[in-house]
C-alpha cells in the first residue's frame, strides 16, 4: 500500500470547489483523492457550476453533487454536509469565498457547510495576482489562518489574465501531500469519538501564509526544500566513468517524507534506478559539477537544503575525447584528478539566502570526530552521520542507522530502521531544528 493510500484510505473528505478558472483543476484532484481510497462528497458554489458541470464531479466522486442549499435538501443537508468527515478542502478558492468564509456567512451550500464544519479545512487560494495581494484578500486569509484554517501557499505560473505571478491554484499532488500531512498528524486515526478540533491548536497569533498550522504530520508545511541524492557519475572518456556505490534510496525517501509532511520538494538527483515520489520537482544530474548548477539554480527561496547525495571528491583533470586505448598507454595509465567543488560546503557557506544547510557523512571509522569536523568546516546546521562499511545499513541498503549531531553535539539517534521510516524521523527532526532556529 503506497504512503497515499495508506493516509487516506477510507477517509471522508469535503471537496468544496467554487467559481475559479482553476476549477477544471479540482476534477484532477477529486481522481487523486478517490484513486488513494478516500471517499469524497463535492460542493460547489453556483460560480463553479457555471464553470465545470456537476456531473463531472458526480461521475468522478460516485455521488451527487451539492450544489443549491434548498434544491439539494433531501440529498444532502448543508449541516450533515462536513458530518463525520476527516477533513474539507476548498480548492480552488476565490477571493469571493475566502471573504464569505471570514465573515462567517452561510450564504450558499459550500459557506454553510464550512461553517458547521468540525474538521480541518484547507484553503488553496486561486485568484488574479491583485486579487491575491489586495489587502482585504491577505487580511481574510490572516484571519482565517488565525481560526485554525490551513491557508495553502498559492503557486506561482501562468494565470488565466495572461500575467505570471502567484495566484495560481497549487497543483492537486502538492494538495493531497499537504491534506496527508494534516490527516497524519491528527489526534486519533478513528473517526469514532474522534474530535478533530482536539486536533488542531489552539487559535494563536496569525502566522506567515503557507506556514499556517504545525501539527506533527504537517512539520515541512510551507518550506521549499532542496535534496540532493544518488552517486555522481565522473566522465574518464565517452564509455567509463568513475561513479560510487550510493543507491539515492536515502535521499528519495527524505523527499518523500518532505513531501508528505507539506514541504515542496526538489529533488537532484544522480543517475539512479529509483522512480520520482509523486508531487516533487526532480532533476536528473551526472556529475558533481552539474549537480552544482542545478543546486544554484533551485536555491532562490529555499528553507532548507539536504545534501544527500555521494558527490564525489574528484574528477579527472580531462575527459578524454576518444576511447583511452592500451595502444595508447601500455601497462600504465595516469589520470590526473582534480577537486570538485564540495557542494554543501557551499550551500553551507553562502553569504546571502543561505538555507539551513543539513549534510551526511558518511564513515566508515571514527564517524563522530569526522562528522563534527565536517559541521564545523563546510559550517553546516546539522550533519548526520552513517557508517558505510556495508551489510544491513548505508549504500544500497533498505535500512540505515543515524547519528546526528549540531554545533552543541548529538543531537539524536536515530536507529536502525527502513530508510523510509528513518527518513521521516529525520524529516521532522530537521524542520523542528530550523523552525526553532528561525525563532531565535
Ligand atoms: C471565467 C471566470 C474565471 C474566474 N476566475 C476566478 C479566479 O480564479 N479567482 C477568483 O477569485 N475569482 C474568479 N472569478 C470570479 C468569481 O467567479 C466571482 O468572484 C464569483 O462571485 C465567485 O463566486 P463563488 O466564490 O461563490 O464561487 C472568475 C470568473 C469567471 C467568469
Amino acid at each position: 500500500m503506497s504512503a497515499q493510500t495508506a493516509a487516506l484510505k477510507g477517509r471522508k473528505i469535503v471537496l468544496g470547489v467554487t467559481g475559479s478558472i482553476a476549477a477544471y483543476k479540482a476534477c484532477a484532484l477529486c481522481r487523486l483523492l478517490i484513486k488513494a481510497g478516500a471517499e469524497v462528497q463535492v460542493v460547489m458554489t453556483e460560480g463553479a457550476a457555471k464553470l465545470v458541470a456537476p456531473h463531472t464531479f458526480m461521475a468522478l466522486s460516485g455521488h451527487p453533487v451539492a450544489t443549491d442549499i434548498f434544491k439539494d435538501a433531501d440529498k444532502i443537508g448543508h449541516i450533515a454536509l462536513s458530518r463525520g468527515a476527516d477533513l474539507a478542502v476548498v480548492a480552488p478558492a476565490t477571493a469571493n469565498t475566502i471573504a464569505k468564509l471570514r465573515n462567517g456567512m452561510a450564504d450558499n451550500m459550500l459557506t454553510a457547510g464550512l461553517l458547521a464544519a468540525q474538521c480541518p479545512v484547507v484553503i488553496a487560494p486561486a485568484m488574479n495576482v491583485n486579487m491575491y495581494r489586495n489587502p482585504a484578500t491577505q487580511e481574510n486569509l490572516q484571519v482565517l489562518s488565525g481560526r485554525g484554517f490551513y491557508i495553502m501557499k498559492p503557486g506561482e505560473g501562468d494565470l488565466a489574465c495572461g500575467v505570471r505571478a502567484e495566484g495560481r491554484m497549487p497543483e492537486p499532488e502538492e494538495i493531497v501531500s499537504f491534506i496527508i500531512g494534516i490527516l497524519q498528524g491528527g489526534a486519533a486515526p478513528e473517526r469514532i469519538g474522534y474530535d478533530p478540533r482536539e486536533a488542531l491548536p489552539s487559535p494563536q497569533a496569525p502566522l506567515e501564509i503557507g506556514q499556517t498550522r504545525l501539527l506533527p504530520g504537517a512539520s515541512g508545511a510551507g518550506l521549499k526544500v532542496v535534496i540532493t541524492a544518488g552517486p555522481t557519475v565522473e566522465a574518464l572518456d565517452p564509455v567509463r566513468f568513475l561513479t560510487n556505490r550510493s543507491s539515492g534510496k536515502m535521499g528519495f525517501a527524505l523527499a518523500e517524507a518532505a513531501r508528505a509532511r507539506g514541504a515542496k520538494v526538489t529533488l537532484i538527483s544522480g543517475p539512479v534506478a529509483l522512480p520520482s515520489p509523486a508531487g516533487i520537482t526532480r532533476v536528473d544530474v551526472r556529475s558533481a559539477l552539474e549537480m552544482l548548477q542545478a543546486v544554484e539554480n533551485s536555491l532562490d527561496g529555499c528553507d532548507v537544503f539536504i545534501g544527500c547525495a555521494a558527490v564525489a571528491d574528484y574528477r579527472a583533470d580531462h575527459i578524454a575525447s576518444e576511447k583511452i586505448s592500451k595502444r595508447d598507454h601500455g601497462d600504465e595509465l595516469t589520470i590526473k584528478f582534480v577537486r570538485n567543488p564540495d557542494i554543501v560546503a557551499t550551500v553551507g557557506k553562502l553569504e546571502h539566502g543561505r538555507p539551513f544547510t543539513v549534510g551526511f557523512a558518511a564513515e566508515t571509522e571514527n564517524g563522530e570526530a569526522h562528522a563534527k569536523a565536517k559541521l564545523a568546516s563546510k559550517n553546516l546546521d546539522l550533519i548526520a552521520m552513517n557508517y558505510v562499511k556495508g551489510g544491513d545499513q548505508g549504500f544500497q541498503s533498505d535500512c540505515n542507522e543515524l547519528f546526528v549531531y549540531d554545533r552543541d553535539g548529538l543531537e539524536a539517534h536515530l536507529p536502525l530502521q527502513s530508510k523510509q521510516v528513518l527518513a521521516g524521523e529525520l524529516a521532522d527532526l530537521i524542520f523542528t531544528k530550523y523552525r526553532n532556529a528561525k525563532k531565535d
